[in-house]
């Protein structure tokens, strides 16, 4: 099959497209051979990246509105993509649309009396209801190409008890499987998440782990008075040093705490808690509070990850780019033997890793496959994901 695979992330900086070529190439349901035929990277304008912001705590109207237009626009880079590629609509099988996420709400486990779970005292865990919600109408999509377009990938694990994330864990086994090495596939969106992909496919584990690049784009955002989205290569960051007790209170976040499955997103690792560090600590240098967060991002992954022993850590999404923060993970794992590498050492570009792996997640809805794993996302079974909207 040739599948789109349409990506807009927590960081709300564009549309990563990629053409993929997919089959099975075994019985085993996970030898899945899959070449990229085509990647692109549409950066969203200044309007519409304000426009998204907006939805965070936006208006019904606004959210109501936006669906469409991000439809519209998801609709245009799959054109886009295409052209560039040389095919025509009637060359794709489907488009997988994760669309923009503009609200995710975790299901969190608590004791029906209310006691904390150390005191033991016997009383059932209940859960409460999570919820997610991706914009980019995908009826906007298959009417504009002419394409099966499945959307919602993350609503049926959540339905199911789960987080809804992270979803990329079975693709990553898919493509990163190697006997008898021990790999962290590691993706530094605004959110960083992990899968650890081990010999067996029961052996997967994968959670987010907290902040990407979201709090170091939220202070760079707001330092620039919006010129600037990003610390590019991490040079601002590398100029200063890390404040120390800013650092480890950071570090103490309960987050960090909590065993997976988990799942987080920029409520918990946004704007406010980035104002609010600001507030506090509005004396120290810009480089230094620029510093503190890189740090803190990498000594987090690297906590997250340590425990399970790679031998290999492989690194996607934007915050590849990050020279600084790359060798801060660098020599952290180093110390423990284990190599940190770009995904680009393996033949994926950066950008184009979790397009790809939700060309791959629609190949799977489409072939009747679940997509979610249990263990990752602590929902009750495996199930199909995503919705369907025929063209
Ligand atoms: N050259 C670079 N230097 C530092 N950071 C970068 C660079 N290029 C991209 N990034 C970071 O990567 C982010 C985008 O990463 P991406 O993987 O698309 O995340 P998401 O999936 O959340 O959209 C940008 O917001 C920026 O923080
Ligand atoms: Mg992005």
């Amino acid at each position: 099959m040739r599948i789109i695979g349409l990506m807009s992330g927590t960081s709300h900086d564009g549309v990563d497209a990629a053409i993929v070529e997919i089959g099975d190439v075994g019985d085993s349901g996970f030898d899945v051979e899959v070449s990229v035929i085509r990647h692109i990277h549409v950066p969203y304008d200044n309007a519409l990246r304000d426009a998204i912001r907006e939805a965070f705590s936006g208006s019904v109207e606004h959210i109501c509105s936006l669906n469409f237009v991000m439809g519209e626009v998801f609709a245009q880079v799959a054109l886009s993509l295409i052209q560039e590629a040389g095919l025509s609509c009637k060359d794709i099988d489907a488009i997988a649309s994760h669309g923009q996420t503009v609200y995710h709400i975790p299901p969190i486990a608590f004791q029906r009396c209310g006691c904390t779970t150390d005191k033991k005292c016997g009383c059932t865990t209940d859960k409460k209801r999570g919820s997610t919600l991706q914009i980019g109408e995908a009826a906007v999509i298959a009417e504009r190409t002419g394409i099966l377009t499945i959307s919602d990938f993350r609503t049926r694990d959540m339905a199911a008890g789960g987080h809804g994330a992270p979803l990329v864990p079975l693709p990553d086994y898919i493509l990163f499987k190697k006997p008898a090495v021990v790999r962290a596939v590691l993706n530094v969106g605004g959110i960083a998440n992990v899968t650890i992909v081990k010999n067996a496919i029961n052996d997967t584990l994968a959670f987010d782990i907290g902040p990407g690049n979201c709090l170091i784009d939220e202070a760079v955002v707001i330092y620039s008075d919006g010129a600037a989205r990003f610390d590019k290569n991490g040079s601002l960051a590398s100029a200063g040093t890390p404040h120390v007790p800013l650092l480890e209170e950071l570090l103490r976040h309960q987050f960090f705490k909590q065993p997976p499955p988990k799942s987080t997103g920029r409520e918990m690792f946004g704007a406010v808690l980035v104002r609010d560090i600001l507030r506090r600590y509005g004396a120290v240098a810009q480089n230094d509070i620029l510093s503190t967060l890189t740090h803190l991002t990498a000594q987090v992954i690297f906590a997250a990850i340590r425990p399970y022993r790679p031998q290999e850590v492989i690194v996607s999404g934007g915050g590849s780019r990050n020279v600084f923060l790359m060798s801060l993970l660098g020599e952290l794992f180093s110390q423990k033997g284990c190599k940190v590498s770009s995904i680009s050492s393996y033949g994926f570009l950066p950008e184009a890793k979790e397009a790809v792996c939700f060309a791959i997640l629609g190949y799977l809805t489409l072939k009747r496959r679940p997509g979610n794993l249990p263990c990752a996302t602590g929902a009750s079974r495996q199930v199909l994901l995503g919705k369907i909207t025929l063209p």
